[in-house]
């Protein structure tokens, strides 16, 4: 029997004071459950009685109401806990190399953008790709002052007080030359060993035990308590950089050199190379030596050694142009096919996902994988309780490489893929068509946006990460919304509160739910009200508009006004608002056709006039706006001298400018080199700017 629980009004000073504290740690404790580990062991409803006890406490003992008084701090969940930082410079991804023909095509497309004659050397260098997560580390007048993870590459979270407590991390960097501001990229990891120790430390402490050493390390890094951080034993490889003042080489190998002499840990396995084949002889080098390396590595990455090369080459999307990331061959095992589910994308596209008995592969217990499509399955010839073989790569989605014959149960049927959506209106599967009028492998419900499948997956794609980011939307309360009715669309998200109020069948009400998580739910709704531009776009779900192309079209559109009229026009025949999308860099006619379609689909339009009227949506950065060129639309033509042709293109749009590749009314400069034709003819009719290379070249500096 437990004693009645006194009134706080009967409290004395000294009761409370022990009763708060106590309350404290219970509820940190929960709160490092819920947001770090996705494991509340109390319902809402629990934590709610603990949290307004606790509150009720500090409102009758005002004294008790410190710096650290969880009333300052939880409620958020974890990424809101970190403050964020800006990367200054961005912190980008690699592109992928897979076999040795694609490190040849690598050093071949570098040779062709900068024109390198073949019997010029050209150095590379080679390294490990550690397999732990990115960190940026800022040193001003050579002290550590900000530590920041990757985030989403432009924004990431402040992690200085853990990465404080990592010791092969100097907090002062050693040497004379070390420059005022210098932006020390890397990777934080764990080894092997510190990882097995750890594990058998959780387990014993009956915590949480780790699935790999990278989860680990980020776990680690992330932690809200840097006294947490400070027990895991992380490490540290640098191998990048952001802002720098000044710069201490013009070599990759020397800038790494640089800061191994300013005190940081850098792999001891980099090389320079001479190109391809020595690059390839590095990589199989490494290869031999991963299982004893002591650490995760997943590839071996190359990059250009001459640092004015790299500013030449650039970037293409996220990633730059003068680097490559070659993975190693995945890891693979064998497992028994238990069922087949089909999964209904955002699209509509039906996915066959096959349930396998767990097995572990590279280390990750893998209990799904995907099967792609019918024809895949019917091409592997997988049936229900078949044995597989599966492979996992890198952080890709675990794949059904091939069945194996010989252990076929008998009376195994073939597998019939489903001729009707899964969803509840039953609608027919159909073959997508591509324009020739071929059957793609696809194959989609029909139902659209009434199916609910796509709906719910739209609602989850709108609220993810990437796009809208709202804390405590994921996929279960989403779900859990749709079937009660209140959300359908993504306008309806931001109405849900003032609904909630008006109804009688409150959400707090609901099962699994209670005031706090309503009250945080609400919160992080209306702080996206405020939201960039991008992520909308991004958010709107259009088929082919990623993340990046999302990124490409804020940028050049800048607003949403003239974004959204641009798609409602080239959804009503506009050719030359289309022809203007499809001029800029990395856009394609696949994206301007999505964009007509999305934008021609009644339904769509009421969608998204509906969510905009809830938004107030900010305009894009405008890049680089300070140069001669910004905002300017330009054309090359003729032949180029002192640069190739990409080369131009990259460096103008570096500089915020658009290239396109016809002259018209809009072109604000035509850079005309030899054998210029009816280009320069038209810029002369059009009275368009019309500059020499050399000219151009001046003007952008
Ligand atoms: S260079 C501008 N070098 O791989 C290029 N990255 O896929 C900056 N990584 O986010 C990255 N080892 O977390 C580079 N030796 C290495 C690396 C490495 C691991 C990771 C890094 C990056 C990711 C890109």
């Amino acid at each position: 029997m437990t004693a009645p629980i006194p009134s706080v009004a009967d409290l004395s000073a000294e009761q409370a004071a022990a009763e708060h504290a106590r309350l404290a740690t219970e509820i940190t404790g929960h709160d490092q459950r819920y947001y770090q580990d996705d494991a509340p062991t109390v319902s809402d409803a629990e934590y709610d009685a603990l949290r307004r006890r606790y509150d009720e406490i500090e409102a009758a003992f005002p004294a008790l109401s410190g710096a650290d008084s969880l009333t300052r701090k939880v409620g958020a969940a974890p990424s809101e806990k970190f403050a964020k930082v800006r990367h200054g410079v961005p912190m980008l991804s690699l592109s992928n190399s897979f076999s040795d023909q694609d490190v040849l095509d690598f050093v071949g497309r570098i040779r062709r953008f900068l024109d390198w004659p073949a019997d010029k050397p050209l150095g590379f260098t080679a390294e490990p790709k550690i397999d732990g997560l990115s960190c940026s580390l800022r040193y001003e007048n050579g002290r550590l002052a900000v530590a920041a993870t990757r985030g989403d590459g432009s924004e990431g979270e402040d992690v200085t007080a853990n990465v404080r407590t990592i010791a092969e991390i100097p907090q002062r960097l050693k040497g004379a030359d070390v420059p005022e501001i210098c932006e020390i990229r890397g990777e934080v990891y764990m080894a092997h060993a510190d990882f097995a120790a750890l594990n058998a430390r959780q387990a014993e402490a009956g915590a949480k035990v780790f699935a790999n050493p990278r989860n680990a390390a980020a776990g680690s890094l992330r932690q809200l308590d840097a006294s947490i951080t400070a027990r895991r034993p992380l490490r540290f490889f640098a191998y990048a950089w952001g802002e720098m003042s000044a710069m201490p080489a013009t070599t990759q190998m020397e800038m790494v050199a640089a800061f191994a002499r300013f005190g940081m840990p850098v792999n001891p396995l980099m090389r320079l190379c001479g190109g391809a084949e020595e690059l390839v002889a590095h990589y199989h080098a490494i290869e031999e030596m991963r299982a004893d390396l002591g650490y995760d590595i997943d590839g071996v990455v190359y990059k250009v050694d001459d640092l004015a090369l790299q500013g030449r080459l650039g970037f293409v999307a996220r990633s730059p142009r003068w680097a490559s990331a070659h993975k190693f061959a995945a890891e693979k095992a064998q497992t028994e096919l238990t069922a087949i589910e089909i999964q209904v994308g955002r699209t509509g596209a039906l996915t066959p996902v096959a349930k396998l008995k767990p097995v572990t592969v590279g280390g990750v217990v893998v209990s799904n994988a995907t099967l792609h499509n019918a024809d895949e399955i019917a091409r592997l010839d997988a049936r229900i309780g078949d044995t597989v073989i599966v492979q996992r790569a890198g952080d890709v989605i675990p794949q059904v490489l091939a069945i194996v014959p010989e252990r076929r149960p008998a009376g195994a049927e073939p597998y019939e893929f489903p001729t009707i959506c899964p969803c509840h209106l039953k609608t027919p599967v159909m073959r997508e068509t591509t324009g020739t009028g071929e059957e793609t492998k696809v194959r989609r419900c029909s139902g659209e946006f009434a199916c609910p499948f796509q709906r719910v997956e739209h609602l989850r794609h709108f609220c993810s990460r990437r796009a809208f980011d709202i804390e405590g939307l994921g996929e279960k309360q989403i779900a859990f919304f749709y079937d009660k009715g209140l959300l359908k669309e993504p306008a309806d998200i931001f109405t849900l509160e003032a609904r909630d109020k008006a109804s009688l069948t409150k959400i707090e009400n609901f099962e699994g739910f209670g005031k706090t998580s309503v009250r945080n739910l609400f919160a992080a709704i209306n702080e996206r009200r405020d939201i960039a531009l991008e992520r909308v776009i991004y958010a709107l779900g259009i088929r082919h508009v990623g993340e990046t192309t999302a990124k490409v079209l804020a940028r050049a559109y800048g607003n949403w006004g003239a974004f959204h009229q641009a798609a409602l026009a080239i959804a009503g025949g506009d050719a030359a608002a289309a022809a203007e999308m499809d001029a800029l860099d990395q856009i394609g006619e696949t994206v301007v056709e999505a964009v007509a379609k999305f934008f021609a689909e009644e339904h769509n339009l009421g969608m998204v006039e509906r969510l905009a009227a809830e938004l107030s949506v900010r305009d894009a950065e405008k890049p680089k706006q300070d140069t001669a060129v910004a905002g300017k639309t330009v054309v090359f033509t003729g032949s180029l001298e002192r640069m190739t042709r990409d080369e131009a293109k990259a460096r103008a749009e570096s500089l915020g400018a658009k290239v396109s590749g016809s002259v018209s009314k809009k072109t604000d400069i035509v850079v005309a080199g030899p054998g210029a034709g009816s280009k320069l003819d038209a810029a002369r009719t059009l009275g368009i700017q019309i500059m020499s290379e050399d000219e151009w070249l001046a003007l952008i500096g």
